[in-house]
């Protein structure tokens, strides 16, 4: 077997290079999805219950990203919350839905909810059941709204999907923080590879959009996400434990914490479905972090930075910049904070 070596986030750095920018406002960080659907910042909440209800929608889409409304409800309760969130005057509003039982029926309440971004969201989406779901459903709602599905690892899963005519496609799997598909079934893909092999289909499909997901600890990783060819990066555990995150503060020990859980963890299918199938998740707590606002502007900041240290004013400067360098694990180490003091 000749195996072939595949890296990820920490194992790359992008060298730093000439910049001739004086201010990180000189930046822009927006991004086109399709018509319509333009964000201002790069980020999209994930659809997990304890991510992205209808606050998080709202508030990530006034800052200028988009929020994807989770399916772990009923149909009424789901479209509730986007009509709730397209009532608030929020334009861009996503919807996630499965790819069997109900979920045709699901979208169309979601559309006549105020959807416009329908998100085919399943483990596994180079699958046949995907694809006959995506086929339907480009055909019903395909000239309506924005069709985005995943997630798929490898360039032949995304090119399934762009055949079928998405407009943007979730890359990474197995790479989640909550995540325990790698550990149960042995599969996934170290996400960054994912990311360059996906976006190989532009060569084909120049308006299919690449979403990162899974995986980005930190705003360094969505620069390096971004520079290895993603249009957006797809974030769960970054905004978990928000204000905005669906969910109560929990106070222990004088500290406060809210839940954050993998769709696929024991405690979320025993509250969706009432059963837990195949165990692919995680359920825990993070830290309470107060406004999703100052943690969005936190990372806005990062990303700005990154684009000025590879000399790039927008995202398709910094693709044409980026020059990627591998690191040792000393060289990792180097590069986490290692002050030694502590008080
Ligand atoms: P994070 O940003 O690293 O926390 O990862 C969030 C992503 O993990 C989501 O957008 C999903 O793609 C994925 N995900 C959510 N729940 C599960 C799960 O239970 N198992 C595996 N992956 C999951």
């Amino acid at each position: 077997m000749n195996l072939k070596t595949l890296l990820t986030f920490d194992d790359v750095l992008l060298l730093p290079q000439y910049s001739d920018i004086k201010s990180r406002s000189e930046v822009t960080l927006s991004s086109s999805m399709s018509e319509g659907v333009e964000l201002r910042v790069p980020i999209i909440a994930s659809p997990m219950d304890t991510v992205c209800g209808v606050a998080m929608s709202t508030k990530i889409a006034d800052f200028g990203g988009l929020g994807i409304v989770h399916r772990y409800n009923s149909i009424d309760e789901q479209a509730a919350i986007v009509s709730k969130v397209s009532e608030a005057g929020t334009k861009l509003v996503g919807a996630a839905i499965g790819v069997t039982g109900d979920y045709l029926q699901r979208a169309r309440e979601l559309v006549s909810a105020g959807a416009s971004i329908l998100c085919l969201d399943v483990a596994h989406g180079d699958h046949l059941l995907t694809h006959l779901a995506l086929y339907n459903i480009k055909d019903k709602y395909g000239h309506l709204v924005h069709l985005m599905a995943g997630n798929v690892a490898t360039y032949a899963g995304a090119l399934a999907l762009a055949q079928l005519g998405v407009n943007s496609i979730r890359v990474g799997i197995g790479g989640g923080s909550i995540c325990s598909t790698r550990i149960q079934t042995g599969h996934g893909m170290p996400t960054l590879a994912s990311i360059i092999d996906c976006t190989e289909i532009k060569q084909k499909f120049p308006d299919v959009k690449i979403i990162a997901d899974g995986g980005i600890k930190n705003s360094g990783d969505i620069v390096k996400a971004l520079a290895a060819g993603a249009d957006v990066v797809m974030v769960g555990s970054l905004i978990a434990g928000t204000t905005e995150a669906p969910g109560t503060v929990i106070h222990k020990g004088g500290e406060t914490f809210k839940s954050y859980r993998g769709m696929a963890s024991k405690d979320a299918q025993m509250d969706w479905r009432g059963k837990v199938s195949s165990l692919e998740g995680v359920a825990t707590v993070v830290p309470y972090k107060g406004a999703v606002l100052e943690v969005l502007q936190g990372l806005e900041n990062g990303i700005r930075s990154g684009l000025s240290y590879s000399g790039a004013k927008n995202l398709d400067e910094l693709r044409k910049n980026a020059q990627f360098v591998r690191q040792t694990q000393s060289g990792l180490s180097e590069s986490n904070t290692h002050i030694m003091w502590r008080y």
